[in-house]
């Protein structure tokens, strides 16, 4: 996405929706999914993620697009349009927050994820089987590689062009998974794992689940934090916010699921522990690869493309703040990229350090989270986004008004008059209500 001088609006329906696609589809399907269904044990959180992709995640989605679309804004920009001077764009500053807060630690792994890529590179070309070994050095090298790397392609406004990119290599992101997925069933023991991930174990439910299953899907999804507000502010008058908005959805959740069978079969076969948390697909991958006839190359290959799609998505987290700059407070557009991306390097630096292995920071613990790393992730990533969903959704009632938004969607929708009032429905009691109830659950309200 480019917005450099003056607005730019997508040329096509494919435009938004590959860019959308391209925010929504990253670390969060491949790397947090896998992760996040380990650590919560399974079937009964992809029911319940399903569950609370369909009926919470999709109707904030079209709330955010449709806001945007309206608003032509920034976040802070889109609350002051619908009422000047209003207090709700206190909002609009906590979507900025998380946003540098996610991008923070999201650029660690990426960083991580460009790692491996460079180590198989490595292997390739000098033979042997050494393993990444990520040095405290190295983990920082990475992440402020991967944070600048982001930095150049928000400053050139060259977005659009890595999208046009995008759309050629994320089919062969699908098809790379689709062998490395053939691979790990073919190893013996691998159908545990299958019925792990997709049969419900609903002894292994409770608050905690329940919550991870629903931020997972906003966190996916690039929910609750003004990244697809910010996307429909370049959705033209004339493009249809349903068909786009579920055509996100449907791509990004068919992902997901996709990522957990490449993972858990082979977790299963291997003896590792589903609930390692997030290093699950650093340990395992390269053990499937190890399996592999061509395993070097197929690594190399998965590993690029899954840093192209988390680059797609870190422009998304980095753009949203930089609109912010540049629209309300008329900063020149690579002072306020090189500004947010300097104080994101700050912020990040303890997670990378974390995830280095520096013990006075991976022993941390609050709310139940252990490692600096996780917190941030537990953070920004679950609670943030779900209370910046809550607080959309009464936006959307109170202030906005859901006629109105409605009435935003219906314009380009043939569907949308149809099942208007089941959207009203869902945001008006649905989706702040269910999010409520589990965030109080949460805190033993
Ligand atoms: N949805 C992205 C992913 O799944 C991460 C993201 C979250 C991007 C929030 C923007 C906003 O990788």
């Amino acid at each position: 996405m480019s917005a450099p001088s003056g607005r730019g609006e997508w040329s096509s329906q494919l435009g938004f929706v590959l860019a959308a696609a391209g925010s929504a589809i990253g670390l969060g399907n491949i790397w947090r999914f896998p992760y996040v269904a380990g650590e919560s044990g399974g079937g009964a959180f992809v029911l319940v993620y399903l569950i609370c992709v369909a009926f919470i995640a999709l109707p904030v989605m079209l709330l955010e697009i449709s806001l945007g679309r309206a608003t032509q804004k920034n976040p802070v920009g889109a609350f002051l349009t619908i009422r000047p001077g209003t207090k709700w764009r206190f909002l609009g500053f906590l979507a900025l927050i998380t946003g540098l807060g996610i991008l923070s630690y999201y650029a660690v792994i990426a960083g991580r994820v460009v790692a491996y890529c460079v180590t198989y590179v490595q292997i390739l070309v000098q033979g042997g089987a050494a393993e990444y070994q990520g040095t405290t050095t190295g983990t920082l090298l990475y992440f402020a590689f991967f944070l600048v790397l982001t930095v150049l392609v928000v400053v050139g406004g060259v977005q659009r062009g890595i999208e046009r990119w995008a759309k050629i290599l994320m089919p062969l992101l699908l098809v790379t998974m689709f062998g490395i997925i053939v691979r790990g069933l073919l190893l013996p023991g691998s159908l545990e794992g299958v019925k792990w991930f997709l049969m419900p174990d609903f002894s292994k439910l409770d608050g905690r689940v329940v919550l991870n299953a629903m931020s997972q899907a906003f966190f996916s999804l690039s929910l609750g934090m003004g990244a697809m507000l910010t996307y429909g502010s370049y959705l033209s008058k004339k493009q249809d916010v349903l068909r786009c908005g579920t055509w996100v959805v449907v791509f990004d959740t068919a992902i997901a699921i996709l990522a957990g069978l490449m993972i858990f079969p082979a977790v299963f076969a291997l003896g590792q522990d589903p609930a390692m948390s997030t290093t699950l697909i650093f340990e395992v991958l390269p053990k499937v690869f190890a399996e592999m006839a061509g395993g070097t190359g197929v690594a190399i290959l998965f590993f690029f493309l899954l840093s192209v799609a988390a680059l797609t998505s870190t422009v998304s987290l980095l753009e949203v703040v930089t609109a912010y700059f540049v629209d309300e407070l008329e900063w020149p557009r690579s002072k306020a990229v090189w500004v947010v991306g300097g104080a994101t390097l700050v912020v990040g630096i303890p997670s990378a350090l974390d995830m280095a292995g520096i013990e006075a920071l991976s022993s941390l613990a609050v709310f139940g989270k252990v490692g600096f790393f996780s917190i941030m992730d537990f953070v920004w990533g679950n609670l943030s986004l779900a209370f910046g969903s809550l607080m959309l959704c009464l936006f959307g009632i109170f202030v906005w008004g859901l006629q109105r938004a409605s009435a935003e969607i219906e314009s380009t929708s043939a569907l949308f008059p149809k099942i208007g009032g089941v959207w009203r429905f869902f945001v008006r009691w649905v989706c702040p209500l269910s999010i409520v109830i589990i965030l109080a659950t949460l805190f033993g309200l």
